[in-house]
C-alpha cells in the first residue's frame, strides 16, 4: 500500500508537470526559492529515509524473530541425500520421503545432507531451508491444522532431484503418538548413541572413570564452552559436530589436542545420534 501510494503520487507529479510545463505555456521557469533548495530538499530526503529504514527494521525484525526456535521444540533430525529424504524422530522411530509432525507445539527440524546441497520445502508451511552437506541448518514452525502436504527437495541436485518428494503429514499430538509408538524397531535416539559412543571408542577417553584427560561431556550442551584460544562459544549441535569431526577446531581450554578426527568414520546418521546421547547426559554427576 505504501508503494502504491509512493508511485501514485510520483506519476501524479510527472503528468501534472509534463502538463503544466509544456512547451509554450506561460509557467514560472525562474530558480526554485531558497526555501525549496534547502529545508524542504533536506529534510523531505531524511525524513522518508528514516520512514523506509523504520519499515526496513520493522520487517526484518518479524523475520528474525521466526528464525529463533523456542526452547521446548520437539526436535526431528532430517538427512538429505541423493534422492531421498530421511528423518529421524526422538524416540528413534526412522521415516524416509515422509515427515509425520504433531501439530500444535513448536518443531524443529535440525537438518544436514550426506552428499550435495538440497533444500527441503513445505510450501503449505511456507518454508524452505537449504540442506547442506557438513553442517546443520535449521527450521522451525508450530503447524495448526492436521492434514497431508507436499514436501519436497526446491535444489537442484541431480538426475533423482524431482523424484526427490514426500508427505509431510500433520497430526493431531495424541494421532501422532499412536503412529510413532507403532513403528516398527524405533530404539530410544539417545539410546543407540550411547551404544554408539562405546562402539566407536568414544568412552575410551570421555568415560568419567578414563584416565584419558578428556573434557567432561555432562551438561556441556547449550552451555558456554572456554577454548584454549580463548574464545567462548555455545555447546550447539553444530559445535558438538564440528569436535567429532573436526576436533582441533575447537579445543577446550585445559585440554590437549589429542582426539583423532572421525570423519570418514562415523556417518551423519551415527553422528546424529552421538550428538542426542551427548544432549541427553545432564550436568548432575551419576553414579555408573
Ligand atoms: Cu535434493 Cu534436489
Amino acid at each position: 500500500m505504501i508503494s502504491a501510494i509512493v508511485v501514485v503520487g510520483i506519476f501524479a507529479v510527472i503528468v501534472g508537470f509534463s502538463f503544466h510545463f509544456r512547451k509554450g505555456s506561460d509557467a514560472v521557469r525562474d530558480p526554485l526559492p531558497e526555501r525549496f533548495r534547502d529545508e524542504i530538499e533536506i529534510g523531505w530526503t531524511t525524513a522518508t529515509a528514516f520512514a523506509f529504514l523504520f519499515i526496513f527494521w520493522f520487517a526484518a525484525s518479524t523475520q528474525l524473530h521466526h528464525i529463533v526456535p523456542p526452547r521446548k521444540a520437539f526436535e526431528i533430525h532430517v538427512l538429505a541425500k541423493q534422492w531421498m529424504w530421511k528423518s529421524q524422530h526422538p524416540n528413534g522411530v526412522r521415516e524416509i520421503n515422509e515427515l509425520h509432525v504433531p501439530i500444535g507445539q513448536p518443531v524443529q527440524l535440525i537438518m544436514t545432507s550426506e552428499d550435495v546441497i538440497h533444500s527441503l520445502f513445505l510450501p503449505a508451511l511456507r518454508l524452505k531451508q537449504d540442506v547442506l552437506p557438513g553442517r546443520y541448518t535449521y527450521l522451525w514452525f508450530t503447524a495448526d491444522k492436521p492434514g497431508v502436504y507436499h514436501l519436497m527437495c526446491a535444489e537442484y541436485c541431480g538426475t533423482g532431484h524431482s523424484r526427490m518428494v514426500g508427505r509431510l503429514v500433520l497430526m493431531t499430538p495424541e494421532d501422532y503418538s499412536r503412529w510413532s509408538s507403532s513403528q516398527p524397531g524405533a530404539e530410544d535416539l539417545a539410546k543407540e548413541g550411547e551404544l554408539l559412543f562405546s562402539s566407536l571408542g568414544c568412552s575410551g577417553c570421555h568415560a568419567q572413570t578414563s584416565s584419558v584427560h578428556a573434557p567432561n561431556l555432562r551438561g556441556v550442551y547449550s552451555h558456554p564452552v572456554q577454548l584454549s584460544d580463548g574464545r567462548v562459544v555455545t555447546a550447539d549441535e553444530a559445535y558438538l559436530r564440528d569436535s567429532i569431526l573436526l576436533p582441533d577446531k575447537d579445543v577446550v581450554a585445559g585440554y590437549e589436542p589429542i582426539m583423532p578426527s572421525f570423519r570418514g568414520i562415523a556417518s551423519e546418521a551415527q553422528i546424529i545420534k552421538l550428538i542426542a546421547f551427548i544432549k541427553s547426559l545432564s550436568g548432575e554427576e551419576q553414579s555408573e
